[in-house]
């Protein structure tokens, strides 16, 4: 390749598409302790994986509760041109819940699971190998039959890198046999080794690699998971498993900006393969995903962090001044990061805006650019210079729509040195006007307890406040600062138990505002999910069916 030829610059005999990329962010990521999503924020980060242009989307695990049943149909409803893909145990209930779920879906893909290491089989299943292989063929075989022969039936082994060869072998031939059309190979424990794992990849592609699409799923336990899914690539993997900032349980799954960025930035090593992803829509994707789950990026992460094309010493910066390509293995636009020098201030129309947004990975129409623009004028009379932080943090910030049952109608507090705080709030809960005061340690904790015997006097609990951040949006001392926290309702089980737990925002150039802005629509959301999964339920009864929520998956 030329030196001036940017190295991820796709040469001739790239096949686009080639590769498969199936995101799990809403299923295996959203599993992180705390990051859960609303049905309404799942739906937002879905349509962000369409633009994102991924293969396949996980969207959840149907049968562990109303709610995930309810995320996983309706982005089957609406999500086009994508797979839409739905988890299942190899167990009575799970694979209908699933396949119900999807009906509705342009391309089902329904992906059902067993653990077949012996480990899992005997401490975890208390089963043997040979029911383990007749429910793997009993469930692939139902959902072959249920979605037909067009479908993508998907079948993982979980614990695989730690189960024995012959059986690994004998259970895939089972699926296979059964109708499965993809046979994932889950490193579950984030266990493997790259040489070794591309080795285990390189026997089963020789095995079934012509009966079906041989699939890989790594976590990152050891932070091994991209090395061992480019492996698996090499040794004819051709379905990726992966989730946007590498989300997920414990150390979480590979990320899908550093695969999808390995195979782009080194075409040599993975000859004639490509993603079909558009990268530019990586950045906004990765924002997105750590705004709604409030799971920040560590500033040193591949791809995304904030300084992953930062150049700070002397000498970086003069050889990328020279020529990018002496430090820069691929374009910041390439990802996203915007090259536009636009700038947005007071005198600026819609039309600037609405580009400027673009060039930052967010195309925002209609009514929608109306609300942003008239939020960032108001901002550009607040503060000297709007930022692209700040443009991003308000588009953001109207990520989702979430109903407004909690208004907030005016605050006001006094805290000094020394003393406790006094803060009052005036809210209307489900259109009851509410006036309160508490005493607190500082002007947020006042508040959050005035906020607190409002809600609870009204919709019998409070939120229970698990975590607490703030951060600038920008520079300068008249940043707007953005508060994120996490929050679950006082009648529900701490997080470790399986409460919901929403991610609520605020954003103002007022600290204490923020801070009110995130706890309500903290507060908010847990009322939606809460009225939600009651309607859910009632149905669900209704229809003779028992809902359940099932374990934490790995
Ligand atoms: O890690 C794992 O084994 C999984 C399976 C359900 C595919 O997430
Ligand atoms: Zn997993």
């Amino acid at each position: 390749m030329s030196e001036n030829v940017p190295a991820n610059v796709p040469g001739p005999g790239i096949v686009p598409g080639s590769v498969r990329i199936f995101d799990t962010t809403l299923r295996d990521g959203e599993q992180a302790p705390g990051a859960g999503l609303t049905v309404a924020e799942k739906i937002e980060v879905a349509r962000q994986l369409v633009r994102l242009n991924v293969d396949v989307i996980e969207a959840g695990f149907p049968a562990s509760s109303p709610g995930e049943f309810e995320a996983v149909a309706q982005i089957a409803r609406e999500t086009r041109g994508v797979a839409v893909a739905g988890l299942a145990r190899c167990k009575d209930g799970d694979p209908q819940r699933a396949v119900e779920a999807l009906r509705a879906a342009e391309r089902p893909h329904l992906h059902v699971f067993i653990a077949s290491s012996d480990i899992h089989l005997k401490h975890k299943l208390r089963i043997s190998r040979d029911e383990a292989l007749l429910a793997a063929a009993k469930w692939v075989a139902y959902g072959r039959k249920a979605l037909g022969p067009d479908a993508e039936i998907e079948f993982s082994a979980e614990d695989a890198t730690r189960t024995d060869l012959d059986f690994l072998m004998k259970i895939y031939e089972a699926a296979v046999d059964a109708g499965a059309s993809t046979l994932n190979i889950p490193d579950t424990v984030g266990y493997a080794i790259p040489a070794e794992f591309g080795q285990l990849v390189h026997q089963v592609v020789d095995r079934f690699g012509s009966a079906a699409t041989i699939s890989v799923h790594c976590h990152n336990d050891l932070g091994l998971a991209t090395s061992n899914t480019l492996a698996a690539l090499q040794n004819g993997a051709r379905q990726l498993e992966v989730c946007v900032n590498g989300l997920g349980e414990r150390a979480g799954n590979a990320s899908l900006e550093e695969v999808v960025m390995g195979i782009k930035t080194r075409p040599t090593q993975f000859p004639n393969l490509a993603t079909r992803v558009a990268t530019e829509q990586i950045t906004p994707a990765s924002r997105l995903v750590s705004y709604l789950t409030g799971f920040t990026v560590q500033p040193n992460k591949a791809i995304v962090g904030g300084n992953a094309f930062a150049h700070e010493s002397g000498i970086h910066q003069d050889g990328v001044i020279k020529n990018p390509l002496t430090y820069e293995i691929m374009t910041p636009q390439s990802v996203g990061l915007s090259g536009s020098q636009l700038t947005i201030g007071k005198l600026s129309g819609r039309r600037g805006l609405r580009e400027k947004l673009h060039s930052l990975g967010h195309d925002v129409d209609g009514e929608a650019l109306d609300a942003v623009y008239a939020q960032v004028i108001a901002l550009a009379d607040a503060k000297k210079e709007v930022t692209d932080g700040d443009l991003l943090a308000i588009v953001e910030q109207r990520a989702t729509d979430v109903p407004d049952t909690i208004r907030l109608q005016g605050w006001s507090v006094t805290s000094s040195h020394g003393g406790r705080a006094m803060g009052m709030i005036s809210l209307s809960v489900l259109d009851q006007p509410r006036s309160v005061e508490a005493t607190g340690n500082g002007p947020v904790d006042a508040l959050y307890g005035a906020i607190d015997q409002a809600l609870e006097s009204v919709l019998g609990w409070k939120p229970i406040l698990d975590e607490y951040e703030i951060k600038a949006v920008s520079a300068g001392e008249d940043a707007q600062g953005q508060v994120v926290v996490r929050v679950h309702r006082s009648t529900e089980r701490a997080p470790a138990g399986d409460a919901f737990v929403a991610t609520g925002h605020g954003l103002s150039t007022n600290i204490i505002e923020a801070s009110v802005a995130a706890y309500l629509s903290g507060a908010e959301k847990l009322q939606t999910e809460a009225v939600a999964r009651e309607a859910m339920i009632e149905e669900a009864r209704a229809s003779g069916q028992t809902p359940e929520r099932v374990e934490k998956l790995p």
